[in-house]
């Protein structure tokens, strides 16, 4: 796989599996733009990590930290949407989990996980969709939930599960409408992953849901990313990693 000079910006690339997904494309020579929601010393060892992976064309990589609220206004003038616009590469991968019962949603829960998990991509997308149709080249990878490939009920998380199954609609509308000009959109639906955001005991508790009783590893997602990013006829994929627990 190479991307040598291509422009990738990796929303919440600094942690979890987009971390994994922002080192394997600068392992295949990406120009990379890593954003986080916070700067830590693991941020900075990441971006010390990337810049050590070898010389790719550009003068990155280049990190930018915005605290994303569900603010459209903060969200037009922040470095998140200026990056977007000049991305060959757009991996959009934070997506907050909100695991309650509809009659324990509130307002603010609602504002929150639609906006971070469905109109923040929407937007992300259409920002970066002109540059990419004007270069006729562009690989946009998002990231769905366990299982929403489709309409489905979800007892445990039904707000969470109906803005990813609306992403997956964004993902088929933009292959469907732009493939012809040289871009793919495609989204991956992880299973629970084993990410550093996990407590010893949800990592026990959610291992013993999914088959096998194991986690996903980050690795292991960012290995189909950077597959599905390499290969153009695939295109307006839903791709399930989750042990088959939800396919
Ligand atoms: N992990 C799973 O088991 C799982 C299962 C199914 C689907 N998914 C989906 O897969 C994608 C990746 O999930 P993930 O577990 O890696 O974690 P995630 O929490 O969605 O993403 C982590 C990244 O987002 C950043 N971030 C967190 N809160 C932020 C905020 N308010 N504003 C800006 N940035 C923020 C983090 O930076 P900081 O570390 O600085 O906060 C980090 O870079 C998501 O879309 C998720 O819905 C995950």
């Amino acid at each position: 796989m190479d991307f040598l000079g291509k422009k990738a910006v990796l929303i919440g690339g600094s942690g979890g599996i987009g971390r994994e997904i922002a080192l394997g494309l600068a392992g295949a020579g990406a120009d990379l733009t890593v954003h986080g929601g916070s700067r830590s010393p693991r941020f900075d060892s990441l971006m010390e990590d990337i810049a050590a992976l070898g010389p790719r064309r550009g003068d990155g990589p280049r990190s930018m930290v915005f605290r994303i609220t569900p603010d459209v206004d903060a969200l037009l003038s922040s470095p998140v949407y200026a990056a977007v616009a000049s991305a060959d590469i757009l991996c959009v991968c934070f997506g907050p989990f909100l695991q309650a019962p509809l009659h324990e949603t509130s307002p603010e829960d609602w504002e929150r996980i639609v906006f971070c998990n469905y109109t923040l991509p929407g937007i992300l997308v259409s920002a970066s969709l002109p540059g990419m149709m004007e270069r006729a080249w562009g690989r946009i990878l998002l990231f769905g939930g366990t299982g929403t490939q489709e309409a489905a009920a979800s007892r445990t998380n039904p707000c969470y599960a109906g803005a990813k199954t609306g992403l997956s609609s964004l993902v088929k509308s933009v292959a469907a409408e732009y493939a012809p000009r040289g871009i793919t959109c495609n989204a991956l639906l992880p299973g629970f992953t084993d990410t550093e955001y996990l407590t010893a005991e949800e990592r026990d508790a959610l291992a013993r849901k999914i088959p096998g009783g194991s986690l996903i590893r980050p690795r292991q997602i960012a290995e189909a990313a950077l597959f599905v990013l390499g290969h153009p006829e695939i295109n307006g994929a839903l791709v399930n990693i989750d042990k088959g627990w939800k396919s």
